[in-house]
């Protein structure tokens, strides 16, 4: 980063993405995250300045909605419009969902019992957010930070810059179609795994959950055929 208002000058590039990059620096004395959205040089520049603050907003947005629905998320501690730059609270002791479940899945323990009760607590979340009719947009377990130590199974949401409000079954069933693909391709012979994710999100998404079940089903049916046709 060129220049970090109010921030320390020591900033340490913590992940570089396709659309963003996370560096980590103390704002104001607190351990901060500052997630940048830079320009795609291959896209248009007025559309890509407009995409790239559409995010931002929705991010913002969606992060406030959390807060009153309950669903634990980074504290926003600044923003810098000038170059679509969120500060927010560093989540420090933390691994990301995914890195949590390879670690496991790797070692001689029994995978499945350390497992379980965290895809319930994912399934929980998802089933909050759509009960309160939340659309995530990019769930995947790299987007949940778990909190140590990992038993309590405290899970932070973030990357929320594709989320929307929408109250449609459709919606809600591609957001956990979504979900299914990222986590069947990173987390390979999981469906078990995935299967206690949406036992959760049953009990905590009653509202219309036979209709997001049902467009669940569809859009992997047409996600299936998409596939044998290639
Ligand atoms: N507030 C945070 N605290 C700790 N780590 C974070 C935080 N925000 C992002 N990260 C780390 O940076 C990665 C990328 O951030 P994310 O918001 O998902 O951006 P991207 O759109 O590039 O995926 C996350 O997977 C996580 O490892
Ligand atoms: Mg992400």
């Amino acid at each position: 980063m060129s220049s970090t208002l109010g921030a320390s000058e020591s900033s340490i590039l913590l992940k570089q993405g396709a659309e963003s990059k996370i560096h980590a620096v103390t704002f104001l004395g607190l351990p901060t995250v500052v997630k940048e959205r830079f320009p795609k040089t291959y896209r248009h520049p007025a559309l890509d300045a407009s995409l790239t603050r559409e995010r931002m907003k929705a991010e913002l947005r969606a992060i406030a909605k959390c807060r009153q629905i309950g669903v634990r998320v980074p504290v926003i501690y600044f923003v810098d419009e000038q170059k679509s730059s969120i500060y927010m609270e560093h989540i420090q002791n933390s691994n990301t969902v995914r890195d949590f479940i390879q670690k496991v899945q790797a070692g001689s323990g029994d995978a499945q019992r350390l497992l379980v009760p965290l895809m319930a607590k994912v399934g929980a979340i998802i089933g909050t957010l759509h009960s309160n009719n939340l659309i995530h947009g990019d769930l995947t377990t790299s987007n949940m930070l778990l909190l140590e130590p990992a038993a309590d199974a405290n899970i932070i949401l973030i990357d929320f810059g594709l989320s929307y409000v929408e109250a449609s079954a459709e919606d809600k069933g591609v957001d956990l179609y979504v979900l299914e693909r990222a986590f069947l391709s990173t987390h390979p012979n999981s469906e078990e795994l995935f299967a206690h994710i949406i036992s959760a999100y049953q009990e905590a998404n009653k509202k219309g959950l036979r209709e997001v079940m049902s467009k669940f089903e569809e859009v992997r049916l047409r996600g299936r055929k998409r596939s044998m046709v290639g």
